[in-house]
């Protein structure tokens, strides 16, 4: 069987914004490997920020709205685990360092 273990999956994950008539993501599906790095690329408002908060747990802790699918981590979905639990496995630096100290 296939080794998981070092990898982050994520599998179908959509999101609505609370607010929201549509679905500002639709069935994403993406595997990382420990070790690699990724640009994620792509125009204003395309949905960079929410994807990025919803690993994160920002969303939908902090900003509300209706996540599906699975964020697979060391074969665990990381989504049902709580917010403080997932903030061990993912982290966030934004833009102004300065800011964020
Ligand atoms: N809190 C919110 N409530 C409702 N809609 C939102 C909210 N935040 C963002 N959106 C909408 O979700 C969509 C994706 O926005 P997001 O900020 O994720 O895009 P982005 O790719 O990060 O853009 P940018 O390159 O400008 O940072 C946009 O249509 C935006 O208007
Ligand atoms: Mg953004």
């Amino acid at each position: 069987m296939e080794n998981k273990d070092n990898k982050f999956l994520i599998d179908d994950l959509s999101f609505r914004y609370e607010n929201s008539v549509e679905k500002t993501l639709k069935n994403l599906k993406i595997s990382l490997k420990k070790g690699e790095v990724h640009l994620l690329l792509g125009d204003s408002g395309s949905g960079k920020s929410t994807f990025i908060n919803i690993l994160s747990g920002i969303i939908p802790n902090d900003i509300l709205g209706e996540v599906e699918g699975e964020l697979i981590y060391k074969n665990v979905d990381i989504l049902k685990n709580d917010i403080q639990k997932r903030a061990k496995d993912i982290g966030i630096v934004f833009q102004n360092l300065d800011s964020s100290f």
